[in-house]
């Protein structure tokens, strides 16, 4: 089976094409805004200026290994969470191929899409996962057919956080690599809140407390500290999650997860307790049209495809929403 995927939830257009043997080929394009934030009808405007070239690249790709977009079997696309405008480009787009290659739609979450790639690439079997990405940060596990969130944040995903600490400092998008350099090189610990409430985390009083910290400490130091709070909060409710639910691994997903403070930390946290960690390859974490392409395969082979009617972009698709057959 052959499934073409696309991803363009936030900043990153990205379309792939998937075999049962895994990925045949995948080609992206990143919106990078002149300034500040990202801007949701900047993001739109941005995939549907791509789109068409990021296509022939990938019929480009497919060409040299003998193929054609005529071989698919199935067209998945995000359906949600993300920005509204972005998602309706890439919709819109994967519901004109599924119709002129004649072939099914597959609308896929994007959460349980970064979770499968994880699973396919590490081969773990029945995780805690530990989402952590821009607009995301949960702990989920499957418990009686579908992903339940235990815990996830009440404010900003942790990426975001991480984004907009850089960005008040004057680092450009995207902050969290830039912050995890300047970490390597701090001397001292500050003390900034840390928020844990329940099973649930929060991350605006941090970030607002990292950037006023920077007038009195080193920006390197203050770098360091923000990962260890951000961090340690993530550990403490994955941990807390594991004890309750007896899950023996851990899946670290999510463009988070590329920090190598983060891993480590999460690694330590797996060894104590006696249990597998995994990490998917860097690649894999952040967003990108192989896991849809991926995720889509596998629900097709399940039988489960989206009719047009029904492919209405989701920007607040929770990942408990689905009901988990593959
Ligand atoms: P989602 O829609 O799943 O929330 P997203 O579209 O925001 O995802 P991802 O590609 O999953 O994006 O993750 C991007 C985030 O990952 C950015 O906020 C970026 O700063 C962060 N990130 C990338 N590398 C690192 C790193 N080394 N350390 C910390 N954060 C990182
Ligand atoms: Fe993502």
């Amino acid at each position: 089976m052959l499934v073409l995927g696309i991803e363009g939830t936030a900043w990153n257009l990205s379309a792939a094409v998937v075999s049962d043997e895994g990925e045949v080929a995948e080609v992206s394009h990143t919106y990078v805004p002149k300034e500040g934030g990202i801007h949701p009808r900047e993001a739109a405007q941005h995939h549907s200026e791509h789109m068409p070239r990021i296509l022939e690249q990938l019929c480009e790709c497919m060409a040299q290994k003998g193929l054609s977009l005529r071989d698919v079997d199935g067209v998945a696309f995000s359906q949600g969470p993300g920005l509204g405008p972005a998602l309706r480009t890439v919709a819109t787009a994967a519901r004109t191929l599924s119709m002129m290659l004649e072939v099914p739609l597959v609308g896929v979450n994007h959460c349980l899409a970064h979770i499968e790639i994880g699973k396919w690439d590490t081969g773990a079997h029945d995780p805690m996962v530990v989402y952590a990405s821009g607009a995301n940060t949960q702990i989920l596990a499957l418990s009686k057919g579908r992903y339940r969130v235990f815990g996830e944040t009440i404010d900003i995903g942790l990426g975001n956080a991480l984004d907009k600490f850089a960005r008040a400092i004057g680092m450009s998008h995207p902050g969290g690599p830039k912050i995890e350099q300047l970490a390597r090189k701090a001397n001292s610990y500050v003390p900034l809140p840390y928020t844990v409430k329940g099973m649930d985390l929060a991350f605006s009083g941090l970030i607002t407390a990292a950037k006023n910290a920077t007038r009195e400490h080193p920006i390197e130091d203050v770098c360091f500290s923000l990962q260890e709070h951000a961090f340690a909060m993530l550990v403490e409710v994955s941990e807390r999650a594991i004890a309750h639910t007896g899950k023996e691994e851990v899946l670290l997903v999510g463009g988070v997860g590329a920090n190598e403070r983060l891993s480590e930390m999460m690694r330590i946290m797996c060894t104590e307790r006696g249990i597998a960690y995994h990490r998917p390859k860097k690649r894999y974490l952040g967003d990108n049209g192989t896991m849809i392409a991926i995720l889509g395969m596998r629900m097709l082979k399940h039988g489960i495809t989206t009719p047009i009617e029904r492919s209405e972009v989701i920007a607040g698709y929770r990942p408990d929403m689905v009901e988990v057959v593959w």
